[in-house]
């Protein structure tokens, strides 16, 4: 590992998120708005042998984890040649993808010989109607049948990324939670953020808290529906209950650098997780860096600054100076992000161009 990928409070980052489009087949509005948003002309995105020539430095340089993201990256006609060329680099150890499923079904057994080896898909909720007008699509059986199928194909925990948002999907919990009954995967409840065109607001929010003790309640009323309860148990109910509570949901011990505090449920096969960016961040253990699809460097989720790499690559400089680049823009990550609130007035491109 080389000192480029470490920041000025001593974080090494060996995780690359590169967005590898900025167009998607859905329109969910807590990603963009209605109308979408512009798009860089074509020639200016980075083309296979730039994102290789670029992520070749980085893993060289520590990163052993690559994230592919969006837009959606299932779209780009060139994926499998991206997914074979990134996992012949030496030293990745991960190649991951998050996609919204909807034609990921077909082409997951392909991916898959490319090397693509975790899988992240977004859904955000289990009813039809509901989807069609969060996303502003169709596709809901699509995303169900890509779960299955990354299922199948062995990918396990197949992570579904839930983003909870008031009045809308947050009733839906413990449908999520049951889906973890009997497969491997793990769900995980995101709190809603806030970007350019996503009308957040705090009141659409579901802290992390009361996602939790929502929960914890749900588990322990089914536990004890399926006791008889007789008199006798009546006057131990109460204080039994709220220890048992706490034992039918356990906390995991979590990775530092994870974004989600996980969770097991008793004899649930998979996982529940909470993504919890607004109310407990978690940049203390941030190891990301971004590569936009349009060749920009970004050193946070929410932080505005970016440098263009495509620029001095499409210049031609050599590598030495492109790490130097790479390395100064590290040097100026700031210790975590600003709040919700100062994040919600800050200007940042929207959720669609950054990928996550
Ligand atoms: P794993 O690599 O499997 O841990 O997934 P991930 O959580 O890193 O990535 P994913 O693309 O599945 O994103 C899930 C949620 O976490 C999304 O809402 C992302 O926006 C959010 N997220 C991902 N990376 C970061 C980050 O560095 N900071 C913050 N605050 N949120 C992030
Ligand atoms: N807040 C939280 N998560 C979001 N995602 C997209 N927009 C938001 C938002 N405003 C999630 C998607 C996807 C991941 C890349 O980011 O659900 O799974
Ligand atoms: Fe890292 Fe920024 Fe995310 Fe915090 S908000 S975890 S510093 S990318």
């Amino acid at each position: 590992p080389s000192d480029m990928l470490v920041d000025s409070f001593g974080r090494f980052h060996n995780y690359l998120r590169i967005s590898l489009t900025e167009r998607c087949n859905l329109r969910c509005q807590y990603c963009m708005p209605a109308e979408g948003v512009e798009l860089t002309p074509k020639a200016e995105l980075l083309s296979h042998d730039e994102i290789i020539r670029l992520a070749s430095l980085f893993v060289t340089s520590g990163v052993d984890k690559i994230r592919l993201t969006g837009g959606e990256p299932t779209i780009r006609k060139d994926i499998e040649d991206i997914c074979s060329s990134l996992s012949n680099l030496k030293g990745l150890r991960t190649l991951a993808m998050t996609t919204n499923g909807i034609v990921l079904s077909k082409k997951l057994p392909r991916l898959k010989d490319c090397g693509l080896n975790a899988i992240n898909i977004s859904l955000d909720t289990l009813v039809p109607a509901k989807f069609e007008f969060m996303t502003r699509r169709k596709g809901h059986q699509m995303v169900m049948e890509s779960i299955n199928t990354a299922v199948e194909l062995g990918y396990n925990p197949v992570k579904i990324n839930c983003v909870v948002m008031r009045g809308l999907n947050d009733d839906e919990i413990y449908d999520f939670v049951e889906m973890t009954r009997e497969k491997p995967i793990n769900v995980r409840f995101i709190e809603f953020m806030p970007f350019d065109g996503n009308v957040w607001n705090v009141k659409k929010l579901v802290p992390y808290a009361e996602m939790l003790d929502r929960v914890v309640r749900y588990i322990s009323a089914r536990c004890w529906n399926h006791k008889l309860i007789n008199l006798s148990m009546i006057l131990t109910i109460n204080s039994s209950m709220q220890r048992q509570r706490f034992k039918n949901v356990e906390r995991c011990k979590d990775h530092p650098t994870d974004t989600a505090k996980n969770f097991k449920i008793k004899d649930y096969c998979g996982t529940i997780s909470f993504i919890t960016s607004m109310t407990e961040h978690f940049c203390a253990g941030c190891n990301r860096l971004r590569l936009l699809a349009d060749g920009n460097f970004k050193v946070c989720l929410f932080g505005p600054s970016e440098v263009s790499l495509r620029d001095p690559l499409r210049a031609g400089v050599d590598d030495l100076v492109l790490k130097e680049i790479i390395g100064a823009a590290v040097k100026r990550k700031k210790a975590a992000h600003a709040g919700m609130f100062d994040l919600a007035k800050t200007a940042n491109r929207p959720m669609i161009h950054i990928g996550g």
